[in-house]
């Protein structure tokens, strides 16, 4: 009786250790899967931004009169030389263009024309979200 006594015991306290251990490594494991999560959710969140939107007329033109749009560094602003889109009307409509004696074969790249000889920036990726906004609102000027 004694001896299964002693044996009852060793298993509980066998037991003990090993639900104490249990519950370290629990906590030791929960922090790692918290920053994990965080990991995961942060790519996603980076992503949510607009980029996937489609074009903004308003947002467009507020890039259109921004001086600053693109990086440009010749101080003017796509409404310097187009004031509220004047010769834009059809440019909505065309696949073609012909700007200072250079053939751009999209609307995009003939934006990105005016964007590097014009406003001396940086073209911007064609599917980017102020591409968009601005190919919006260059397609709003002739309705
Ligand atoms: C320094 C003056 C100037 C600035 C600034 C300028 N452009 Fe132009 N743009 C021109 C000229 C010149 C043409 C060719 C003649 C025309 O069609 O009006 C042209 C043509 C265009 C065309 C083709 C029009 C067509 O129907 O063939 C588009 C689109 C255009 N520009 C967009 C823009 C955008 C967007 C900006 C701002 C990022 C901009 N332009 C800034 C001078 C400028």
């Amino acid at each position: 009786m004694k001896a299964l006594r002693i044996v009852f015991i060793s298993v509980a306290i066998i037991g003990l250790i090993f639900a104490c251990k249990k519950a370290e490594t629990e906590k030791v494991e929960a922090p790692v899967e918290k920053e994990m999560k965080a990991e995961e959710a942060a790519p996603a969140k980076a992503e949510a931004p607009s980029y996937s939107m489609a074009g903004d007329v308003e947002r467009g033109k507020a890039l259109f009169k921004d001086a600053n749009f693109a990086n440009g560094k010749a101080g003017k602003s796509c409404s310097s030389c187009h004031p509220d889109g004047k010769g834009l009307e059809k440019a909505g409509t065309k696949g073609e263009f012909n700007i200072m004696g250079q053939r751009q074969g999209s609307l995009e790249d003939a934006v990105n024309f005016c964007i590097k000889m014009a406003l001396k920036g940086e073209p911007i990726e064609t599917d980017s979200q102020q591409m968009k906004d601005i190919v919006a609102y260059i397609r709003s000027i002739g309705k």
